[in-house]
């Protein structure tokens, strides 16, 4: 009987049926790349190859992959009790799981809330902001500054304050009340820097000009990436996200950081607030929060936000907002485990550990043919290329399925390559990561 991965099977599975998330559908169709299982640092395709994991999956598999103690706690819970709603009701994992959370949050971030992606985990957070406001009569804040190029999921919401054009360009009108802050990327001032670029911060005071553009007492919240990771990896600038709080503090605005790729653990410290020393008034989570291995995102708010709704009549519903799969069983389940993993491992904090040698590694490809720019920050990366003349994203891509075909999963945005790997790579994987790459970019030149 063939199984699931077996040649039969897959030619039995119309590849059509799928329309795929972003992606060159009829590419990929032409010659895809099926992934059937995974340990640790690995893929394995169908064809039984092994593949280093330079991304962590999506960002997402941050104490590497099919981890015995989050497998067993999921086999565990689904057995006992599969779902739950969380309307009018609940169940003891949800508590201790919201609890263990905000126990290791940046002090203030007091309560959670749950949802299942990081799309949704963005949406929770404009709708609080902005229900935060109302609740303390101050209704008249309604409108949402996000920043050129910054990615927040894809929810109307996410796409309104995001920044990556062609999510956007499609779609209509979108929210109203939206404006943007200009992106950091300066790479004629900050090519080749090493953690946190020296120029810059001057650009959060554009913030400033927005808000006399539209009267501070408008804005409801201020959206940014602590650092923006799909666009391509760009980092903040010195003294930039200090800037941006004072200023939101200032105007009694909200700052909201989507920390969706940068919380639990990967820049060193488990969260970015914490890595930048500026807390958020409202923190967006997902991906490393189950470790990916059960869809969730978890939205987290200060003290001050939660007791604004907490007010009125006992018996009424104060926020009028929530998903069938809010605290899922299975990824509360999950979410506990990986937090033992995260803290018996050390891996929120071991990105500091590793990131002196990241750094040597990735910057050791600088002379390497068409790179114009390389930068890093804890366990991230990124080579940013010169395109193709009039052919954008193709260099990118060819080195991508070069690497592929030497055993390497990396992704790439634009002509930008991106890696993230899992907390757990040792030091030598990081050798054989930044090698393949090297020989993927002198094969493509
Ligand atoms: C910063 C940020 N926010 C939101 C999202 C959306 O998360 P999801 O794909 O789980 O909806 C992502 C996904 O990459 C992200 O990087």
């Amino acid at each position: 009987m063939p199984n699931s991965t077996s040649p039969e099977t897959l030619s039995a599975n119309n590849l059509n049926a799928f329309w795929m998330p972003f992606t060159a559908n009829r590419h990929f169709k032409a010659s895809p790349r099926l992934l059937a299982s995974a340990k640790d640092m690995h893929y394995r395709d169908v064809d039984g190859r092994e593949i280093l994991d330079g991304t962590a999956g999506l960002w997402c598999v941050n104490a590497g992959h099919c981890r015995d103690p989050i497998s067993r706690a999921v086999a565990e819970q689904v057995g006992t009790m599969e779902y739950a709603p969380c309307f009018q009701m609940g169940h003891p994992k949800a508590f201790e799981f919201a609890a263990r959370l905000v126990a290791m949050m940046p002090a203030g971030l007091d309560h959670v809330f749950f949802s299942n992606s990081g799309s949704e985990s963005v949406d929770t957070a404009l709708k609080i902001a902005l229900a935060y406001h109302k609740a303390r009569g101050d209704a008249g804040r309604y409108r949402l500054i996000g920043r050129e190029r910054g990615y927040h999921g894809v929810g109307f919401g996410g796409i309104s304050v995001g920044g990556i054009v062609s999510n956007r360009k499609t779609f209509g009108p979108m929210l109203p009340g939206v404006d943007h802050l200009p992106h950091t990327h300066d790479l004629a001032r900050n090519a080749f820097s090493k953690g946190q670029p020296e120029h810059g911060a001057e650009l959060a005071d554009e913030l400033n000009r927005i808000l006399t553009l539209h009267d501070p007492s408008t804005v409801a919240a201020v959206i940014v990436e602590p650092v923006a990771g799909s666009t391509g990896v760009l980092i903040p600038p010195k003294g930039y996200l200090e800037r941006l709080r004072a200023i939101c503090d200032k105007h009694g605005i909200l700052l909201i950081f989507d920390e969706v790729i940068t919380g639990f653990g990967r820049l060193g410290a488990p969260f970015a607030a914490e890595f930048f020393g500026v807390t958020p008034d409202i923190m967006t989570t997902a991906k490393g929060l189950t470790n990916a291995a059960v869809p969730a995102g978890a939205t987290f708010v200060s003290g001050k936000i939660y007791d604004a709704f907490m007010h009125g009549p006992e018996h009424m519903i104060e926020l009028f907002h929530g998903y069938t799969y809010s605290a899922h069983p299975l990824a509360c389940a999950a979410g506990l485990a990986t937090l033992d993993i995260y803290q018996n491992e050390g891996l929120l904090t071991r990105a500091a550990e590793l990131a002196p040698v990241w750094e040597k590694a990735i910057h050791g490809l600088a002379d390497l043919p068409n790179v114009k720019d390389i930068r890093n920050i804890g366990l991230i990366g990124a080579i940013e290329l010169e395109s193709i003349p009039g052919e954008p994203t193709k260099r990118a891509l060819d080195i991508f399925l070069r690497c592929w075909e030497k055993g390497l999963m990396v992704r790439y945005t634009g002509d930008i390559l991106a890696f993230s790997p899992p907390l757990i790579i040792s030091e030598e994987q990081i050798g054989q990561l930044f090698d393949t790459v090297a020989e993927a970019i002198r094969e493509a030149a």
